[in-house]
């Protein structure tokens, strides 16, 4: 049995990720923490947890995490996962980041998208990135496991193979993306209040989001040149799920037969892609507290534009659940183990 720990197991990411490493067959959750000073019964973060688990989220020791875990996953803000990460990697423990911190591989990005200095350089160039069914061969070999953002995961996992085989327009993209509210986690914001989010819809850190330089890192690996996206983030008033509508124009060879061959071909293994017949869209309902990322898509040969649709669950593939999947693929246990 594999020893997890999960940091942050109070916030929307870890309470998720506890739930799921309670499922699953090969792993044991050896320890869950918090900054705060008391113990908090895995009850009350986790009301549906069997009364047969007796376990306790406890205040945060260094000590204890490194005695009692092999892996070490991060659920906490950015900015405060990059020195528990590196400490946790000097131990020689397996690490998987939720959070932002080792997303980038250009340092010099984060004092302008996440307005910090990175304290620890090394450390990206060592970092895998986690999009599981595009980087699996190096998570297999990595002891730093950066996990993508929520944002970031479906338009990458549908752009990426048709950019690299140049079936789109890499000039030409344009993403517009709505959430649900837990994507901003649990903490008090005025902007996820129930008053302001209901019955409300709209866009907000429009072309400064934080995920916008990761969108384009991974779209320029893929389309080999460096790729600037329009990116404009929307809250909708539903707990979890995202819906993004990517824009893009294809290439002269690229009919809508085509771009869906490739992307078929491309995830025709894989469980949590799910590719969708034309006519047909995702929706965020079909993806809810699953693993699926699905994709639909449509060629409008009168303007000349594809429009691609993703759909995840936010809290699931868009964070614990490929988190588990990545875990799953470093440690060698069938990749859908604890996910289906
Ligand atoms: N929400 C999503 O959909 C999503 C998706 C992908 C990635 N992520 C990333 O995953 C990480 C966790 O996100 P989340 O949504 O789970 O956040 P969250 O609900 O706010 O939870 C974060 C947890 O971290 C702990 N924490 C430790 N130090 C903290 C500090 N200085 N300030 C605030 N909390 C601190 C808190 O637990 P205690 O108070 O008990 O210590 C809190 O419950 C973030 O980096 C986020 O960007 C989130």
């Amino acid at each position: 049995m594999l020893n997890c720990a999960v940091l942050g197991a109070t916030g929307y990411t870890g309470a998720e990720l506890t739930k799921l490493l309670l499922a699953h067959p090969h792993v044991r959750v050896s320890i869950l923490t918090t900054r705060q000073e008391k113990a908090i019964p895995i009850e009350e973060i986790l009301p549906s947890v069997s009364k047969k688990i007796k376990l306790q989220i406890t205040p945060y020791s260094f000590d204890e995490v490194k005695k009692k875990a092999d892996v070490v996953f991060l659920c906490l803000p950015h900015t405060e996962a990059m020195t528990v990460g590196d400490q946790f990697l000097n131990a020689g423990k397996v690490v998987i980041d939720l959070s932002a911190d080792f997303r980038l591989k250009d340092p010099e990005l984060y004092p302008k998208w996440y307005g910090v200095q990175h304290n620890f350089p090394a450390r990206l160039k060592q970092a895998v990135y986690g999009l599981s069914e595009v980087n699996r061969a190096k998570i297999k070999k990595a002891d730093l496991i950066s996990n993508p953002g929520c944002y970031p995961t479906g338009p990458s996992l549908a752009l990426i193979p048709l950019l690299k085989k140049k079936l789109i327009n890499p000039d030409s993209i344009i993403i517009n993306a709505a959430s649900g509210v837990s994507g901003a986690g649990k903490k008090l914001v005025a902007a996820t209040h129930f008053c302001e989010a209901h019955e409300n819809f709209n866009a907000y850190k429009v072309n400064k989001h934080q995920h916008t330089p990761e969108i384009e890192q991974n779209l320029s690996q893929a389309a080999g040149k460096t790729v600037k996206i329009t990116f404009v983030p929307h809250l909708l008033p539903i707990s979890r799920g995202i819906l993004a509508t990517l824009y893009a124009e294809p290439t002269r060879q690229a009919t809508e037969a085509k771009l869906r061959k490739v992307l078929i071909s491309a995830y025709g293994d894989d469980v949590f892609i799910r590719i969708k017949p034309g006519g047909q869209f995702p929706s965020t309902k079909e993806v809810q507290h699953t693993n699926f990322c699905d994709i639909g898509l449509s060629v409008d040969t009168r303007t000349g534009r594809v429009v691609i649709l993703t759909a995840i669950d936010n809290l699931v593939k868009g964070a614990a659940g490929q988190a588990v999947q990545n875990m799953n693929i470093r440690f060698g246990f069938p990749e859908e183990a604890g996910l289906l």
